[in-house]
């Protein structure tokens, strides 16, 4: 079991306790009125969240079953924190992918109910000795997570360094579906890098939904709109918006670069879809000492015998 700690002295809100996970990684559960939901402090990860109305029984989000839980290691599925670097790092191929947020343990600092009933919790991460060596800036993270008819994932940077930092980051959202094959998503369209296999091909996508029929690893840049996953099998809408995000990210590894990860079982690909709200590539940020960054992600459900979203 990692190392945790909370900053917050005040008692969890009705509804909220800490419970242990697989190999005692200390987990956040929440019943809210609207939703529960699960929220590890190792990488401050969204693990799981099913609203009571709209998401027709199935969790809005995939987890592997076979994800390991290790100090040190990302949990596969859920929301990963993605910062301060992008995939692999440019100059320093060896570094973690995806940067160091995803597997550190962050602190609890308040857990709260909101006016309207949903439930608040804001962790937050600070550099330690390890991530100053990879990554030698000061800063602050901050991220809210509120667990209500939607979820509502809100990252924070702050700059404590004296000179200007420049970061990539990404909520990267596991989506749970019925089949890859029989999705579409829609509001992704426009100029993107296919980067299937390492390479970095610029292509573009017509105005109609998006279909999958393999591998697919897309970077949109400058997609700042809401993305809609359409599931007819399960018979619902997944709604993606965004705020502070100038770039989309599209994900599913299909049959056989999943059976070349060892956190995801051979047969999961089927299940998820990810669209992740970043800033990656070219999108990075460039922040001042001082100056505060905030990105955030929405996503709700909507059964499909209702208005479509467009
Ligand atoms: C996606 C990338 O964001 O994350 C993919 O676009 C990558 O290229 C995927 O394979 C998973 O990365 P990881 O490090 O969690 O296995």
């Amino acid at each position: 079991m990692p190392k945790s700690t909370s900053r917050s002295d005040s008692p969890l809100p009705g509804g909220v306790r800490f419970e242990e996970g697989p190999k005692g990684f200390r987990r956040l559960a929440i019943h809210g009125s609207d939703a529960e939901a699960r929220i590890y402090l190792h990488g401050a990860q969204v693990a799981h969240f099913r609203p009571h109305r709209g998401a027709r029984d199935h969790p809005l989000l995939f987890m592997s079953r076979q994800s390991c839980f290790d100090t040190g290691q990302p949990i596969r599925g859920g929301v990963p924190v993605i910062f301060p670097w992008f995939g692999s790092r440019r100059d320093t191929p060896s570094a973690p992918a995806h940067g160091l947020a995803r597997i550190r343990e962050w602190a609890l600092e308040s857990a709260t109910q909101t006016s309207d009933g949903a439930i608040a919790v804001t962790l937050v991460l600070e550099p330690d000795e390890g991530f100053r060596s990879a990554w030698p800036f000061d800063f602050l993270l901050r991220y809210r997570v509120e667990v209500g008819a939607a979820l509502t994932m809100a990252l924070e940077v702050t700059n404590r360094s004296p000179q200007c930092i420049r970061f990539e980051e990404a909520l990267h959202t596991y989506f749970a579906v019925s089949d890859i094959r029989h999705v579409t998503v829609d509001g992704l369209h426009g100029p993107y890098v296919d980067t299937v296999g390492g390479r970095r091909d610029l292509k573009e996508h017509g105005p109609g939904p998006i279909h999958f029929e393999a591998e697919t690893d897309r970077i949109y840049p400058g997609h700042r709109s809401r993305a809609v996953i359409r599931d007819p099998a399960w018979e619902r809408y997944i709604v993606v918006e965004k705020s502070g995000s100038d770039a989309t990210v599209l994900w599913n590894p299909w049959a056989v670069k999943a059976r070349a990860m060892p956190d995801f079982g051979d047969d999961e690909w089927p299940s998820m879809l990810c669209i992740e709200t970043g800033n990656v590539g070219d999108q990075a940020v460039s922040l001042p000492p001082g100056q505060i960054h905030r990105m955030q992600a929405v996503i709700h459900a909507e059964e499909a015998s209702g208005n479509a979203p467009s």
